[in-house]
């Protein structure tokens, strides 16, 4: 017997934990399949998704090429304990290594999890392991996952706030956020002040962050994520990383890129930070990784901090890490990506996209506050029509709603608008579209946005 919807979500109210962000939205959506940008309706209608799983599935939904390799795995090693060595965790490692070689001149070494707060957690026992401090550096509106460590290190109590805490919370420091300065400063007359208020930390040993006498901090490392995902998609200045990286490195202070969303080519290049002029010490990554199939992450750091000597057997573990199906998939996406030039194709699209955002803007210069965009992890800021610039999340919210609800009558015929909305203050939409997305798509896209506007303002 098949069930309703509606019996369905009877059942989930009776079985289901409601502790996940299903509830975000209600009533909760049901959908049947998917395909390329496509999410669809059990009646069969067309969502257009431009947030991806928040970029998990970049590579767009039931990719052929991936659900190939995944179904010869399933027929050929479907499962095998970690413990054991197959081919793929081996090739895969060797290709992840070797393009943090090529970007960033590194030679390191990579372990793998299951999800990217778990790639997270491990990658604070790299940095303690060898930095015996407990201490980091993390930025507002920065989002590293939710586990207790890894929610020790996220910007937003609203995540701790019922639990306690386990680990060490992070020192949170301001990030970029032109658009919204959290010193009020506009750039680039700002002369990099966020950069200078960092590195003043460090003057004296009365800011709390250092013996001055023997210069060592009580900080291990700073978990940057290059552009913020969760935090709005806010791309900093290009001068920001390098002048911040000065100030870690003269006090021994690890540089740990969370990649876990803008890496995989959301950002044009392989791995975000590669845009920004600057060396991590330790990768975390994870989503797109798998496309979002069979989950799988890994964090890759430098030979110093990860060998055998160092981080020896059983350093950590978990049953399903480097599970066949996830690595099967893994090393074909590391195919694709060195195949198929990814870095051209998603800065050319994203610069499509971008310029039809700045178009759309102009026409509703009120509400979208700011748009802004680096491959294609874009953003969008809905702001309040008094002003032009005071965040309007309920405006947001009800457009996120009613795209959800579809039904939208577009000259291509009636879609859903599947968006994710993120940022300090839930204004924002972080545009994720899958990599192949047509500018057909694109436009649609925008003729979709439009009457969502014009709907709700
Ligand atoms: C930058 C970043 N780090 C960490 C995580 C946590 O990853 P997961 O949800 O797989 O635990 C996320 C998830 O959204 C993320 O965007």
């Amino acid at each position: 017997m098949v069930l309703s919807e509606k019996e369905l979500l009877e059942k989930e109210k009776k079985y289901c934990s409601w502790g996940d962000t299903v509830h975000y939205l209600e009533p909760p959506k049901f959908f049947d399949r998917c395909e390329g940008s496509y999410l669809y309706d059990k009646a069969g209608q067309k969502y257009l998704d431009l947030q991806m799983w928040y970029s998990a599935a970049s590579f767009g939904y039931a990719n052929p090429r991936l659900g190939d390799a995944l179904k010869r795995q399933i027929d050929k090693l479907p499962q095998l304990a970690c413990q054991y060595l197959h081919p793929e965790k081996v090739e895969l490692a060797e290709k992840i290594a070797k393009s943090v070689e090529r970007l960033f001149g590194e030679k390191g070494r990579v372990h793998f999890n299951v999800g990217g707060s778990q790639a997270v957690e491990d990658s604070l026992k790299l940095v303690r392991n060898h930095t015996k401090k407990n201490l980091v550096f993390a930025f507002m509106g920065g989002y590293h996952g939710r586990t207790l460590g890894a929610s020790a290190i996220t910007s937003s109590y609203r995540y701790r706030r019922r639990y306690g805490h386990f680990s060490d919370k992070a020192h949170f420091v301001p990030y970029p956020y032109c658009y919204r300065c959290p010193y009020g400063k506009k750039y680039p007359d700002c002369g990099m002040y966020c950069a200078k208020q960092f590195e003043k930390l460090f003057e004296t040993e009365y800011n709390g962050v250092l013996d001055t006498k023997v210069n060592e901090s009580e900080y291990g490392a700073f978990y940057v994520e290059s552009i913020q995902g969760t935090g709005g998609y806010v791309i900093p200045p290009k001068e920001y990383f390098p002048h911040i990286k000065k100030t870690l490195d003269r006090h021994k202070i690890l540089l740990v890129d969370d990649e876990i969303q803008m890496g995989f080519h959301r950002a044009g290049k392989l791995w975000g930070l590669a845009n920004f002029g600057v060396k991590p010490d330790i990768i975390v990554f994870g989503k797109a990784l798998t496309n979002g199939l069979n989950p799988l992450s890994g964090v890759w750091a430098k030979e110093y901090l990860i060998n055998p000597k160092v981080f020896p057997a059983g350093s950590t573990h978990s049953t399903f890490s480097s599970n066949t199906l996830g690595t099967a998939v893994g090393l074909e996406v590391m195919k694709m990506s060195e195949e198929k030039n990814y870095e051209k194709s998603v800065f050319d699209k994203g610069k499509k996209f971008l310029a039809r955002l700045k178009a759309l803007q102009k026409r509703h210069p009120k509400i979208i506050g700011d748009v802004d965009g680096l491959g294609l992890a874009l953003r969008m800021e809905i702001c309040h029509p008094s002003d032009g610039y005071t965040p309007d999340r309920k405006m947001a919210d009800k457009m996120f709603v009613m795209g959800m609800r579809g039904g939208l009558k577009t000259s291509k015929g009636k879609y859903g608008l599947v968006l994710d909305v993120g940022g300090y203050y839930k204004n924002v939409f972080t545009i994720a579209p899958a990599f192949d997305i047509t500018e057909a798509e694109m436009d649609l896209s925008i003729e979709l946005f439009d009457i969502l506007i014009r709907k709700n303002s």
